[in-house]
């Protein structure tokens, strides 16, 4: 089976069974500061599932890309990846429980063929606060699982989310494929352990609580399912092989580049090969993203330099060349059919990483080499110094994880609270300014982060009356403090020009208009001139939220029901952001 009938497999069997099929959103989050990558196909639905409507209706299903951080140092071996396709279904308030469980064992084992006695399963075993899950686990049995094949394990294990800090979560009941060709490891292996005998391909999240910014979890008026399959690892399995390398979503990069450097995939060279073809498929689709960031030394800019300049290493050990731009082609004529956004924004990706790669490779080899004559220095401690950690840093441009990695393979360490405290005096912040960036966000879904999206729409509208229609949105982001909006203009605006933009919100805020949303097709709304991205693939149906005589865009929501709601508004901030974008940063309620 290859990667793209399992999509279409996965979409139908869905759409049969009254789901309506959504586009795969951008990779980087809107108005969530709490994670800096989408992570789950649940995370652009977070409004819906905590209430707002969503214009198809309760029942959802895509393909979201993903990407996640968190095992980067596991890449390498056969199933870890930074970057995956997650297959997901939604009941937004809609089936429970019967109808999740069933779907899901239908599709496994009537249309993937996985048979009954393969399948584990683990069940949410309760706690103080929330008890047992003896209806998933009553539902398994009514499926035909025997008892040793159900797990019960607590919060640790069976507990999803919120994606950041806050937001949406609930016990869960995950699936896993049980390898039962590898023995257990223990008497305790179990789908808990990682030894590799049972692979995870599936968690059904029955989503009925949301985590408040207290810490505290306050039941959910609508309870939902989200589900989450990994495309990878689900290929793997059904065409019966043991890595996602050997699935064809790897292989045309495989051949690449042994085609191109002489140098087969070997047992010896396996690891570094597929750090390689894993790292270049990420930043391809970092760059590729209709929302995309180029490398830098801060947030997503950063994971992305980090994947390109370790490739980059790996691609000069092994072949003694730099391949990452060259398969990145691979990556783009592989993937375009799925997401065609990569064939768009070919130029930009090869540009933004020929440039990366042209920076680093100026300083890679020096840097090497200063690392070595660092290490060879170093007595019984076996830690290397953070100030050398930083030199690294901040004169070669190595990425801290890059020199822990250097270090690491000779059975070294790095101390990392000193390279911190440098970095941080360098970057002149202060860890508690660090910290409050990462507070609040739409996913707290609060009050006063619902305003600062109304005040977000109309600060867009003001700076189209103020700047022009060729001013676009090109990035929002909220914190619990204050609203940051992104948008395309090629100069700095004048004092003018910014307090216009400030005069007209606030004479919107004091007129108290209600804030309307309204759901119609694609075409009416252009027709009714509002912005925002208008996708005519899919959702026929989309919502308009208009503030009359100031603002109308397309927007999931959730927005305050009046402007007066706002009390003031106030830009603190406006500054280049990139080339031709400038980015103003501002408060609302003083
Ligand atoms: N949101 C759930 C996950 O990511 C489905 O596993």
């Amino acid at each position: 089976m290859t990667a793209q009938e399992l999509r279409k497999l996965y979409i139908d069997f869905f759409k049969e069974r009254g789901h309506k099929e959504i586009p795969s959103a951008s990779l980087l989050p809107e108005n969530d500061p709490s994670v800096l990558f989408t992570t789950a196909g649940m995370h652009p639905l977070i409004p819906y599932l905590l209430g707002e409507r969503h214009p198809l209706g309760t029942r959802l299903v895509d393909v979201q890309k993903c990407v996640r951080t968190g095992d980067i140092d596991a890449v390498g071996d056969e199933n870890h990846c930074t970057f995956f396709e997650m297959l997901g279904n939604w009941s937004l308030g809609d089936y429970s429980k019967p109808e999740s469980i069933a779907m899901s064992f239908e599709l496994l084992t009537k249309y993937l063929d996985i048979p009954v006695d393969r399948l584990a399963v683990t069940v949410f075993e309760g706690d103080e606060s929330v008890p047992r899950d003896t209806e998933a686990y009553d539902l398994w049995r009514k499926q035909g699982l025997s008892e040793s094949q159900i797990f019960l394990y607590g919060r640790d294990e069976n507990w999803w989310g919120p994606a950041g800090i806050t937001g949406p979560c609930g016990p869960d009941t995950e699936i896993f494929f049980n390898n039962t060709e590898k023995p257990k490891c223990s008497d305790s292996c179990g789908p808990a352990c990682s030894c590799g005998k049972y692979v995870e391909i599936w968690n059904n999240v029955f989503m009925e609580y949301n985590k408040n910014a207290d810490g505290s979890y306050s039941p959910l008026a609508q309870k939902n399912v989200d589900t989450g399959m990994g495309l990878e690892r689900v290929l793997a399995i059904k065409n019966g092989v043991n890595s996602v390398y050997k699935t064809d979503l790897f292989i045309p990069m495989i051949h690449k580049l042994g085609e191109m450097t002489g140098i087969e995939i070997s047992s010896e060279n396996e690891r570094q090969y597929r750090i390689i073809c894993e790292h270049t498929r990420t930043a391809t689709f970092i760059l590729g993203d209709p929302k995309a960031v180029t490398p830098s030394n801060t947030e997503q800019g950063y994971i992305l330099r980090r994947l390109i300049r370790r490739a980059i290493r790996h691609s000069k050990s092994l072949f003694g060349q730099n391949v990452l731009s060259e398969l990145a082609k691979t990556v783009i004529e592989q993937y375009s059919n799925a997401y065609p956004e990569l064939e768009q924004n070919r130029e930009f990706i090869i540009r933004e990483m020929d440039k990366e790669s042209a920076t680093f490779e100026k300083t890679l080899d020096m840097g090497l080499k200063k690392a070595e004559k660092y290490f060879s220095m170093l007595n019984d401690g076996k830690i290397l110094d953070g100030d050398l950690a930083f030199k690294l840093y901040d004169t070669f441009g190595f990425p801290i994880e890059f020199t822990e990695e250097l270090a690491a393979e000779k059975g070294l360490s790095v101390d990392l609270n000193r390279f911190h405290e440098r970095f941080i005096e360098h970057q002149n912040l202060s860890r508690k300014g660090a910290e409050a960036k990462f507070k609040g966000g739409m996913a707290d879904n609060s009050e006063h982060t619902t305003r600062l999206h109304t005040a977000t729409h109309l600060l867009n509208g003001a700076l189209r009356k103020v700047l022009g229609d060729t001013v676009f949105q090109r990035g929002s982001n909220i914190t619990a403090e204050r609203l940051r909006f992104d948008f395309s203009f090629d100069r700095k605006l004048t004092a003018d020009e910014l307090s216009k933009v400030s005069d007209i919100v606030n004479e919107a805020i004091q007129k108290d208009i209600p804030v309307i949303c309204a759901e119609m097709s694609v075409e009416k709304a252009k027709e009714k001139g509002a912005i925002g991205v208008f996708d005519s693939k899919y959702g026929a149906v989309v919502k308009v939220y208009t503030i009359e005589g100031y603002s109308s865009e397309i927007c999931g929501g959730p927005h305050a029901s009046h402007t007066g709601e706002l009390k003031s508004f106030r830009i603190l901030k406006e500054e280049s952001s990139s080339a031709g974008v400038r980015r103003i940063k501002a408060v609302i309620g003083e």
